[in-house]
């Protein structure tokens, strides 16, 4: 089984208590979990394996520690995984972009694949799937299927909120892929909702609705 974390940095707890509140608005919710997110970035790529090398500084010769091993994608799950992009990328800035479109259907709760556009390398990078909010999971498994059929084989999952549903559902349907969340919420509610989540992250994004 993957491994399961809920980030509880102090920081990041804060901040998403900010962009829970329903009185926050686009701005600062937009803001908020772009910092959210490149905290997340040094968290999810702890285990990212170093190489030594041999450099010179002013001082002479000295063998220190370079990032080795895959290259990485950023795969937002689009609309509400975009406002996650920028905060990971000024972390890990040579991080190539994939996108996945898929909606939930409001009767179904299904998702429903609308836009593909991968790095053509991706079966042999370090892919972080970002998406704010793990639900029924229906999102997040059908975008790893997805990239999985296309041959990638090292997956993380890094999401703001996420329900016990989701977080079951998505650990069944992809053992092999760690999840990391900063919250792990109560429940869902009967449309499909985290509760008490943060509401439609797109939504508040993107100030729709
Ligand atoms: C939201 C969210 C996830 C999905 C989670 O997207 O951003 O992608 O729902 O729900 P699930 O775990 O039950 O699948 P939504 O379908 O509202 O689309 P949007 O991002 O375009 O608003
Ligand atoms: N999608 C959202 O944006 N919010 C939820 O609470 C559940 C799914």
């Amino acid at each position: 089984m993957g491994k399961f974390q809920v980030i509880d940095h102090p920081l990041i707890q804060h901040k998403l208590t900010i962009i829970r509140e329903k009185n926050c608005g686009t701005k600062v919710f937009r803001e908020v979990v772009d910092e959210i997110a490149m905290l997340m970035a040094y968290e999810v790529s702890r285990d990212m394996p170093l190489e030594d090398i041999e450099i010179e500084t002013p001082m002479g010769t000295s063998v220190q520690k370079t990032l080795t091993g895959k290259k990485v994608a950023i795969i937002p799950i689009l609309r509400a995984g975009i406002g996650m992009v920028d905060g990971m990328l000024e972390l890990i800035p040579a991080a190539k972009v994939g996108h996945v479109g898929l909606y939930r259907d409001h009767d179904t709760l299904e998702p429903v694949e609308y836009f593909v556009k991968l790095p053509a390398d991706i079966a042999e990078r370090q892919l972080f799937v970002v998406d704010p909010m793990l639900a029924t999971g229906g999102s997040a498994i059908m975008a790893i299927d997805l990239l999985k059929r296309r041959g990638a084989t090292n997956i993380k999952f890094v999401c703001l909120v996420s329900a016990p549903e989701g977080v079951k559902a998505l650990q069944e349907a992809h053992p092999d892929v760690d999840i990391y969340t900063a919250g792990l919420d109560e429940k869902l509610n009967e449309e499909g909702y985290i509760v008490p989540g943060l509401g439609d992250a797109g939504d508040r994004l993107f100030g729709t609705k």
